[in-house]
């Protein structure tokens, strides 16, 4: 039966499955998705997860993706019509230090949420993946077409994950769509910030607020002020585009999809321009310092987002002010949540 609302024949509510929904950004994928009427049945193992993430209506299955048989009975019970599968391990430098733990958990984690599909019948697909399959880009914005040649083990497994949901897509008659993420930082309400501290904007809070130093890794980039450029893109409109993409999937006429997207601004920032931002949005000025650069740190990877806009209709709505300063309460909000709980720490 299908409901009118706005003048808009809406099919019923469909249900979509996040893998990793209560995590930094599946939590604000879930929220975005929520918010659009869909139902949404949350996965997540809560190694990194919190439940308290989760939006209110939205069901939590605690479970890790690589249990396939009890993520079929999940889709099979909740009559899944498609799943965003977001749960994996994403920090780059310990895919180095641990590789072998990053292929297990993301893509023999990936191959487990395909099994699980084929077996509950369940046809579409969102895969988040990442601008680290391009590694060190030519210069110039990054297209879907730029070479995928990604330089560390987290990269490798986000990469071979794509070619897993493109090969398995016809056998498992699949609509599916791959979003590579470019930066991202930000927070949707100050409650569902950024739990760790591995990226720029999170490390920069991090040293602020213990009277250390920001750190810049190197100044001698082939760049204009010597930082690397990076497309920052804010955690809301991330979700956004899953919500694009789950729409897209969802419209009844849509043609058998297998498309990858970059999500990202198309606008790039160096180093120094979100010190500065974070100086001016936080009031905070401490010195920064010049640390080695990185073994391999490509010096500027900023999106051509045009594709994403034509045939998705999304574009990014925040600029870097906003993502800095929603990043900044926040980390407030961690830091009077942590004291009041007697803890006293922060990432
Ligand atoms: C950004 C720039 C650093 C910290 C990440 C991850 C992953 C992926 C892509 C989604 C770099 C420099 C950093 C610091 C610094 N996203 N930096 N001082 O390296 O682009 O990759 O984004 O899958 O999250 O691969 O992000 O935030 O670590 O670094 O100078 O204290 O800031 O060298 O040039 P990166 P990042």
């Amino acid at each position: 039966m299908e409901k009118l609302t706005g003048g808009k024949a809406e099919s019923p509510r469909e249900t979509w499955l996040l893998t990793g929904g209560a995590g930094y950004i599946g939590a604000h994928v879930a929220e975005s998705l929520a918010g659009a009427g869909k139902r949404v049945v949350v996965v997540d193992d809560l190694s990194t997860g919190l439940a308290s993430r989760v939006p209110a209506g939205a069901e939590l299955v605690t479970c890790s993706v690589l249990d396939t048989e009890q993520l079929t009975d999940v889709m099979r019970r909740f009559q899944v019509d498609g799943v965003i599968h977001l749960a994996a391990k994403k920090a780059v430098d310990e895919s180095v230090s641990q590789p072998l733990h990053y292929y297990h958990q993301n893509v023999r984690g990936t191959a487990s949420v395909l099994e699980a599909m084929s077996s509950a019948g369940v046809r579409r697909l969102v895969f988040s993946s990442s601008a680290a399959v391009y590694g060190v880009p030519p210069a110039g914005p990054v297209t879907e077409s730029t070479p995928t040649a990604p330089i560390n083990p987290y990269g490798a497994t986000k990469l071979i994950c794509e070619w897993l949901v493109r090969d398995a897509a016809p056998a498992l008659d699949l609509s599916w769509i791959s979003l590579r993420y470019f930066n991202v930082a930000g927070a949707g309400r100050p409650d569902l910030g950024d739990p760790g501290a591995t990226n720029l904007l999170q490390l920069t809070l991090q040293a602020l607020t213990r009277g250390a130093r920001p750190q810049v890794f190197g100044q001698s980039h082939p760049t204009p002020d010597g930082t690397c450029i990076r497309d920052y893109i804010h955690v809301a409109d991330l979700a956004d585009a899953h919500l694009a993409a789950v729409r897209q999937l969802d419209r009844p006429d849509s043609p058998e999809l297998h498309d990858v997207y970059n999500v990202g601004c198309g606008r790039g920032a160096s180093v120094l321009e979100v010190l500065r931002t974070v100086q001016r949005v936080t009031g905070i000025r401490r010195p920064y310092e010049i640390a080695p650069a990185r073994p391999v740190d490509p010096p500027d990877v900023v999106a051509d987002p045009a594709r994403i806009q034509a045939e998705l209709g999304w574009s990014a709505k925040h600029d870097l002010d906003s993502m800095v300063s929603s990043a900044w309460a926040a980390w407030q909000h961690a830091a009077v949540v942590t004291v009041s709980a007697g803890t006293g720490s922060h990432p």
